[in-house]
């Protein structure tokens, strides 16, 4: 197999070096181009351009294939546990026991804030977006949190990672309790990670919130399978910010800020305000499709379409089934799912998505699953927030876009045969 690429510009030949991923695309590596050839390359969204090699996630869009760390999602949907995962992204493999143990104990001990961070939600409008203050709370971390604006090993890392993930569970809920004007639910340390964020989302001084097991299993599979996506839009800026030697906070405060967009992370919201414009009689669902197709309109079809997915992206497969169970165990019928299944099966059957190869993707569902838990709409791109964290934190050691060369498809090893 030939190391090298040959390019041919204004009658002169020059090699250029190759690069091999462990799977996906492989690469030339133009970073002596400029020197060589005075050409340089074009690549506006990055779609042909791979920044850095890594190790965290793999995509495949043609194929539907999305692993983290070799690990592929179906084998994570049978052992549905955020923190492991979040582990596992983090530090490159599943968790041992004392290591699970250790980083469990360092969630439960840091979920607090500051007393004095209240201070910060108080000067927030009620009306303020999630995400802003998301965004905002997550950068004044690094003023309550000094000792980890330099990191020197991995130790400090799995104490500021802890420490940051366990604390935006707390930053969200107390801006969610914040915009309705309600008391702040205190962590309860005797409660795991999801357990803990609904009850300090939705317990009442006078009542703790009753936790459901299918709303748990439903919420720590929304958080999985958001953990980590590759090199997309808010992946980069996270790098990007962290490149320059920004600390963690301040990277992923960053990120917060690029998944806030429509087109990204604020797409779970932009589906379900399409789905209620649909069920509220502004327009049938063949009228919004047909609006979706229109060159002359801005609409497009929510939660459809992908930059890499040129299949079905496997995370929607998984959240449309968790959505339909959720529902049907609750007891409950949401006219937005059955609009969505129409949406999908009229979209499916079109030339106009089957030629542009434009399916659901991740946001389609998940925010049928949210509104089944009664987190509002103005709060879903924050979970995904708290669900992406992970994968910020580990891509934050690596840069840009990818070439993979992490591990090959691997299984999931029980936890029994990791010494448990
Ligand atoms: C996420 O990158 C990631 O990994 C992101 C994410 C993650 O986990 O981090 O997966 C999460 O952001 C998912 C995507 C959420 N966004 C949406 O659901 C918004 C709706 N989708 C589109 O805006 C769009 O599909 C994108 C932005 C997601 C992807 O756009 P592409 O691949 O760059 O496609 P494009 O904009 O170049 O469009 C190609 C064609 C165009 O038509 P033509 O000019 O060829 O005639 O497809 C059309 C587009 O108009 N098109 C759509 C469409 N998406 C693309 N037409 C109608 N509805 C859509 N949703």
């Amino acid at each position: 197999m030939s190391d090298t690429a040959k390019l041919i510009y204004k009658g002169a030949e020059y090699e250029l070096p190759l690069i091999y991923g462990t799977e996906g695309d492989d690469a030339i590596d133009i970073r002596n181009l400029r020197n060589q050839s005075g050409l340089i390359t074009f690549d506006p969204g990055l779609g042909n351009t791979g920044s850095c090699q890594s190790e965290v996630t793999f995509i495949d869009g043609e194929k539907g294939i999305l692993r983290y760390r070799g690990i592929s999602l179906d084998a994570l949907e049978h052992h549905p546990n955020f923190v492991e995962v979040a582990l596992m992204l983090i530090f490159g493999e599943l968790p041992s026991k004392a290591q699970y143990e250790r980083f469990s104990t360092s969630l439960t001990n840091n979920a607090n804030l500051d007393e004095d961070m209240k201070h910060h939600f108080a000067g927030f409008p009620r009306s303020a977006p999630p995400m802003a203050v998301l965004s905002a709370m997550i950068s004044t971390l690094s003023c309550f949190h000094p000792e980890f604006l330099e990191l020197e090993d991995a130790t400090q890392v799995e104490r500021v990672a802890a420490r940051l993930i366990s604390k935006v569970r707390t930053l969200a809920a107390y801006a969610y309790r914040r915009s309705l004007g309600l008391p702040y639910n205190y962590p309860d340390p005797s409660l795991p990670y999801v357990s803990n964020f609904l009850h300090m989302m939705f317990s009442e001084p006078y009542r703790q919130y009753s936790i459901d097991d299918e709303v748990l299993a439903a919420l720590n599979m929304v958080l999985i399978l958001h953990a980590d996506h590759e090199q997309n839009c808010s992946t980069s800026t996270v790098r990007m910010v962290g490149s320059s030697g920004a600390n963690l906070f301040a990277s992923c405060a960053a990120g917060v800020s690029a998944l806030w967009g429509p087109l990204h992370g604020g797409a779970n919201m932009a589906v379900i305000e399409m789905l209620e414009a649909i069920h509220n009689g502004n327009m049938t669902t063949e009228e919004y499709v047909a609006l979706a197709k229109d060159k002359d309109s801005p609409v497009r079809l929510m939660g459809f379409g992908h930059r890499v997915y040129r299949n079905f992206d496997p995370r929607a497969t998984i959240l449309r089934e968790v959505s339909e169970k959720l529902l049907e165990r609750m007891g409950r019928k949401d006219p937005l799912l059955s609009i969505a299944r129409k949406l999908e099966e009229i979209a499916l059957k079109d030339s106009y998505f089957i030629e542009r190869k434009l399916y659901p993707n991740v946001d389609f569902y998940s925010g049928i699953i949210l509104r089944a838990i009664g987190i509002p709409t103005n709060m879903f791109t924050v979970i995904f927030a708290i669900g992406r964290l992970p994968g910020w934190i580990a891509h934050w050691y690596e840069q840009k876009r990818q070439v993979y060369t992490g591990n090959k498809q691997s299984a999931y090893t029980v936890r029994t045969k990791r010494g448990w």
